[in-house]
């Protein structure tokens, strides 16, 4: 390996710049070439990147650019094409969470993963790095929590700008934020795995209630209540809210119960009466949302072979599950959710 990792960036929109910005920062890695299927999208990257070359589609990116590794940072409903096109192009790829947006397409994207075990496949898993869930997991990788039999996390983050007639996507011929954007799915994703990754048992049923009051532009229920249940025994509640009166909750409100503590948000508590504080290493990069911290892990698993935080075999099993709870809503019934090999 070259001891600069080039990149592609495909899907230019919000998230394609942050990571261009991102890429552009950090040592050992450059972003190369970028791809996006909206022109408008393509304009807008070349004004504030003309350095980097865009092409329309990622076969003309395969064909016309050498690179090492690929962000798959498209729209939810259209990351399955990219990344299998460029894993079977013998691409490194990360993925954004979700990994994908339906059980059919996530079933073909890790057939693909396998079909390429020496490529490195990562997940926009983030909460897997923010530092208070890292604290938590290596807690219960100790077992410090002594058994966990109760978990929560909330996704809870007004996002009615999504529906605005701007992020109308000419190419798609729609606002897949309106369309194909599944709360549990696309934000109860990141609450959920977090969760799933710190109990470290399989993900087996779940049962779920919402409703289409706060946010009836969205064509599924903006707000979503799931129930896991773990084969461990350990139960789960996931809350999903896109149009919130309210602030984002602190650290997703990520709430774990064991036998012989229990954290809340980062506070501890050993006994029935007081919360202390938690004590954890601090972020301290330049780039918030941990968003430096998932490309630095990609890099250093493409440089060195070391597994990835969140690899997207393991994170696909969470979005099944959300899928699987998105289903759950409309059939009102409790469901198995399959898994996945
Ligand atoms: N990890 C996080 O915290 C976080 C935060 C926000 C968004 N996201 C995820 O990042 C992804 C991108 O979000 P966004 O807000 O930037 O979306 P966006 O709609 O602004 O941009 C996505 C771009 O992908 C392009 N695209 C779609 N299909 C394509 C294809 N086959 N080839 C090339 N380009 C294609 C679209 O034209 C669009 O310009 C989404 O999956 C989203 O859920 C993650």
């Amino acid at each position: 390996m070259r001891s600069t990792i080039r990149l592609a960036v495909i899907g230019l929109g919000h998230i394609g710049k942050i990571y261009t910005h991102l890429a552009l920062a950090i040592e050992g890695i450059k972003p190369v070439a970028a791809c996006d299927i909206f022109e408008k999208a393509r304009l807008a990257y070349a004004g504030e990147f003309p350095q980097i070359p865009a092409y329309a589609s990622v076969p003309e990116l395969l064909a016309k650019a050498d690179f090492d590794a690929a962000l798959v940072l498209t729209s939810d409903p259209c990351h399955a094409e990219p990344f299998i096109q460029c894993l079977d192009a013998g691409k490194h790829v990360f993925v954004e969470k979700p990994v994908g947006n339906t059980i059919p397409e996530i079933q073909e994207m890790v057939t693909a993963i396998n079909r390429h075990p020496r490529q490195v496949v990562a997940s926009g898993h983030i909460l897997r790095y923010y530092p208070v869930n890292t604290k938590i997991k290596q807690m219960a990788a100790n077992g410090e929590f002594g058994d966990i039999f109760y978990l929560e996390g909330d996704y809870i983050h007004n996002l009615i700008e999504q529906g605005r007639p701007d992020r109308f996507n000419e190419a798609l011929g729609r606002n897949w934020y309106l369309e194909d954007e599944k709360p549990m799915v696309g934000g109860g994703c990141h609450p959920f795995d977090v969760l799933r990754w710190i109990v470290n048992s399989p993900v087996v049923s779940v049962a779920s209630m919402g409703n289409k009051i706060a946010f009836p532009a969205m064509k599924h229920e903006d707000c979503i209540v799931s129930i896991y249940q773990f084969a461990s025994g350990a139960v789960a509640k996931v809350t999903a809210l896109y149009a919130p009166v309210a602030p984002c909750t602190p650290f997703n409100n990520i709430t774990v119960y064991g036998t012989k503590c229990t954290v809340w948000r980062d506070q501890i508590c050993f006994d029935d009466k007081t919360w202390q504080s938690l004590q954890y290493e601090p972020y301290r990069e330049k780039f918030g949302h941990g968003f430096e911290r998932e490309i630095l892990d990609f890099a250093n698993a493409i440089r060195t072979g070391q597994p990835v935080r969140a690899p997207a075999k393991d994170c696909a099993q969470s979005e099944i599950a959300t899928l699987i709870a998105t289903e759950a809503l409309r059939s009102n019934n409790k469901l198995d959710i399959p898994q996945v090999v």
